[in-house]
């Protein structure tokens, strides 16, 4: 499999230009990643906590504008950027995760402006058999995020080439996350999803520790203290 380093020098060629947006730039860690390439990015996310967040991490780039905006009302004319790149944003329920519903009509809607806004679409998003699914449950049982992320890709496929898009690339590569103890490494598993559920005691903490610990060993992660965060991505791209 691709190195992240490799995610990117395959993506370069598409995200090199004048005008990026970037959807859902969360605390902007893949913006800054895309600001290497793109001469001005624009980078909308609809949450004021993370658009604060987002600021502070990336005040030392004088080439990314950042906005708390709608990815499916995007204020910018037709074809107004050369590119759009989606990290980790399109597989996550866009209406909300209190039932993990798939809203496929709200993802429609976002992939037409996505259309709508360009040419040319990157998607470099969460591996359905990425480890993070098994991970989700321990917070949500009920959540099924590999399935959610397959029906994701296939949407974004069949909507996108219905409008005259081709995939002209799809890869996988890892970001490999290290870390310093295990100690350090489960508790930071307890911070990814403490949106969706934080322990409510100290014994429902060790529970939840206890699960972590299983899925992290089930391929080894513990004993390297490294997280291989697997990444699919992909470009869309229409030519007139
Ligand atoms: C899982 S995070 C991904 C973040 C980031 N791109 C990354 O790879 O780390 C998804 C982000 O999408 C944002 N988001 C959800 N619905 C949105 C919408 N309709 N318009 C814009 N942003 C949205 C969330 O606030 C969150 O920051």
């Amino acid at each position: 499999m691709k190195t992240f380093e490799e995610m990117w020098e395959d993506l370069k060629p598409y995200l090199s230009c004048e005008k990026g947006l970037d959807e859902g730039y969360y605390d902007g860690k893949y913006t800054r990643y895309f600001a290497r390439y793109c001469k001005h990015i624009v980078g909308v996310d609809i949450s004021p906590e993370f658009y604060e967040k987002a600021k502070e991490n990336l005040k030392d780039l004088d080439n990314v504008e950042l906005k708390i905006m709608d990815a499916a009302n995007v204020d910018y004319s037709d074809k107004y950027f050369d590119v759009v790149l989606c990290t980790s944003f399109h597989e996550f329920d866009l209406s909300g995760k209190d039932e993990f519903k798939m809203d496929l009509e709200l993802k429609t809607r976002i992939l037409n402006e996505m259309a709508r806004l360009s040419d040319t679409i990157v998607f470099a998003e969460i591996d359905p058999d990425n480890l993070s699914a098994e991970l989700y449950k321990v917070f949500n049982p009920i959540e099924q995020h590999d399935v959610r992320t397959r029906k994701s890709n296939e949407l974004i496929d069949k909507v996108l080439k219905k409008k005259g898009y081709k995939l002209l690339l799809c890869d996988k590569a890892v970001d490999k996350i290290p870390y310093k103890s295990k100690e350090e490494f489960k508790e930071d598993m307890l911070s990814w999803w403490a949106e969706v559920h934080v322990p409510e005691n100290e014994e429902e903490k060790q529970q939840m520790l206890d699960k972590i610990e299983n899925i992290l060993e089930s391929r080894k992660f513990l004993t390297n203290l490294c997280f291989d965060d697997v990444f699919r991505y992909t470009v869309y791209k229409k030519s007139n």
